[in-house]
């Protein structure tokens, strides 16, 4: 599904599939130089870092290893607590891995806070974070991101794996939801 299919529901396309594409190749090349030698393990949570996943590590040269964790956040209604329950924890032992978090988005970096305590506290070698997205004006957390994609405005967006109700992953761009369709 593209922006042309669901015209009526966005109300901006901020990123096409075009610019994604761009974006994550430029990503891609530098995790190959900043990784090289080093197999690093891709952490991937889900569902929203599907798509940016799939697409970031088939961009890459270097051998990669990609496993996944499922978390569920304890939020009033749309807002992010922090409190995080694992729903699917990793398959793989993190010692001595070098360990990059793949992220669709940092809204509040909340949950992610809590998830980079739980990564570390099981010693890999490294940890770092690759975002697709990233809102800074809602950022209620200090995050160290090593590799983002795009800084967005403070605004409720869907596609490329971001959903509104389990709508919208399956959208190629990312645009900003049209009020219309939430109130
Ligand atoms: P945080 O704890 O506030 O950083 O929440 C991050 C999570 O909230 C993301 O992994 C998304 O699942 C969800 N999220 C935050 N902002 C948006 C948005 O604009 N569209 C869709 N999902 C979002």
């Amino acid at each position: 599904m593209d922006s042309a299919d669901i015209t009526a529901d966005l109300s901006e396309v901020l990123y096409t599939k075009a610019d994604i594409e761009t974006r994550l190749a430029e990503i891609g090349a530098q995790v190959d130089r900043d990784y090289a030698g080093k197999n690093p393990l891709l952490v991937g949570v889900l569902n929203g870092a599907v798509m940016v996943m799939a697409d970031l590590s088939r961009t890459l040269h270097i051998d990669c290893a990609m496993d996944w964790m499922a978390i569920s956040s304890y939020g009033m209604g749309t807002q992010s607590s922090g409190v995080v329950r694992i729903l699917k924890d990793l398959s793989t032992d993190l010692e001595g891995r070098h360990v990059l978090v793949v992220e669709d988005i940092i809204d509040t970096g909340l949950t992610l806070t809590y998830l980079m305590q739980n990564l570390a506290s099981r010693n890999p070698a490294s940890l770092e974070i690759m975002a697709m997205f990233r809102k800074p004006d809602a950022m209620k957390a200090e995050i160290d991101v090593k590799y983002i994609g795009f800084d967005l405005p403070n605004q409720f967006v869907v596609g490329y794996g971001l959903d509104y109700a389990g709508r919208y992953r399956n959208l190629t761009d990312v645009g900003i939801l049209a009020p219309h369709v939430y109130s």
